[in-house]
């Protein structure tokens, strides 16, 4: 398709701004901008865009490829010349005509800046209310903290009740009462975990990153203290907790946070896993590297495809999870994740069912 060939004759401000136009305007292809005066606003914007400047009209207007001149200088004078050199085919917009042109680029102008004054208007009031509910989430989080932490008392005192019964201090219990006993004492313990990791996600959801303390430690400490702290749960399902040999290692962490992180994974791949299996523990750090990859490896019962993405969900339990293992919040892996995106990382995991599990997070090397 031909493009309309344009001569802009006046270059001061209206000549400008009809320039500016048409060099927004597709199809189109200005040939010459004319004025008598060099500096003028038009002439420098068209030098700016490579467009041929003249000091005289009759050039640019004679010219035969020209099809449109745009007249911008107000004067009659001008104009009258323009329609005696110009040739037969070129049709000419006058500045009366042109004065229309300017009067709805002006209207065009305030709908934009209004629209604009709107837009600003309404991210400002989002940005407001996104802070309201910010505040609100907080709020709700240090209500939830305290609730389940005055929750923690009561549960405690009913646990050590049902101890003293157990115990036999309120004298000798039916086996029928002594069986319920014992019931509610486990009833007991399986609350008192849930409101412990209610309050730790409460309160890992309402920490600043600034109040943490960040440290460096051992990770070959932190390690140990997981595997002694399980050492009694895995020998009682007689399954091998094993740490692969790495060398003395420095990590960046909060120590306590790290200990949660990897005792949530050592204590679902126990869990999970049948008696007698083995559950790994590893961290290697390629040659050079600022990180070092911690993983934990089972041999359990491992999750199918279509829940992976779920299991750090809070309060997500897969119902096979729930077979082996019927006491559980699903809170775990939810607290996990918190932790390690404190740490700038993720919770990776590798699973299929029957194949086992591989959980593993990344650690900045001190
Ligand atoms: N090593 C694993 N092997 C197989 N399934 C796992 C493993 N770790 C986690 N899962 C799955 O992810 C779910 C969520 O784990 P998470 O630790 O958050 O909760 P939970 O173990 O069910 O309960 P709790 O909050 O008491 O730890 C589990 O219920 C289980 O379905
Ligand atoms: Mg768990």
């Amino acid at each position: 398709m031909k493009k309309d060939a344009i001569a802009v004759v006046g270059a001061g401000k209206g000549g400008a701004a009809i320039l500016e136009t048409l060099l927004k305007m597709p199809d189109i292809v200005i040939l010459h901008v004319c004025d008598p005066l060099p500096d003028a606003p038009g002439m420098k914007l068209a030098r700016e865009h490579g467009i041929p400047c003249r000091d005289d009209l009759e050039h640019a207007c004679r010219d035969p490829k020209v099809d449109l001149i745009f007249e911008a200088t107000g004067l009659k004078a001008v104009y009258d010349r323009i329609l005696t050199v110009k040739q037969p085919h070129a049709r000419v917009i006058g500045a009366l005509d042109a004065k229309i042109i300017f009067h709805l680029l002006d209207l065009q102008q305030a709908v934009a800046d209004e629209l604009e004054h709107r837009v600003h208007k309404r991210t400002r009031e989002l940005a407001e209310a996104n802070e309201k509910l910010e505040q609100i989430n907080n709020e709700k989080t240090r209500y939830l903290m305290h609730a389940t932490h005055q929750l923690k008392a009561p549960f405690a005192a009913i646990q050590s009740y049902t101890d003293i019964l157990l115990d036999g201090y309120g004298g000798t219990l039916e086996p029928q009462t002594r069986d319920i006993v014992r019931k509610v004492k486990q009833r007991c313990v399986l609350l008192s975990n849930s409101i412990k990791e209610m309050l730790e996600l409460a309160n890992l959801k309402s920490l600043v990153r600034e109040n943490v303390k960040m440290e460096a430690m051992s990770l070959n400490g932190v390690v140990a203290s997981v595997v002694k702290h399980f050492a009694d749960l895995a020998a009682s399902r007689r399954i091998r907790l094993a740490v692969e040999p790495f060398p003395e290692t420095c990590v960046v962490g909060n120590r306590n946070q790290l200990l949660i992180l990897l005792s949530t994974l050592v204590e679902n791949a126990i869990h999970y896993s049948p008696d007698g299996s083995e559950v790994r523990i590893a961290a290697a750090a390629p040659p050079g590297s600022a990180e070092i990859r911690v993983s934990v490896r089972d041999q359990g019962i491992g999750i199918k495809q279509e829940h992976l993405g779920r299991i750090f969900d809070e309060y997500f339990r897969a119902n096979e999870a729930v077979t082996v293992h019927e006491q559980g919040t699903g809170l775990g892996l939810a607290i996990a994740k918190e932790i390690a995106a404190f740490h700038g990382t993720t919770v990776e995991v590798e699973s299929a069912p029957g194949r086992g599990s591989v959980f593993a997070f990344r650690l900045i090397l001190a």
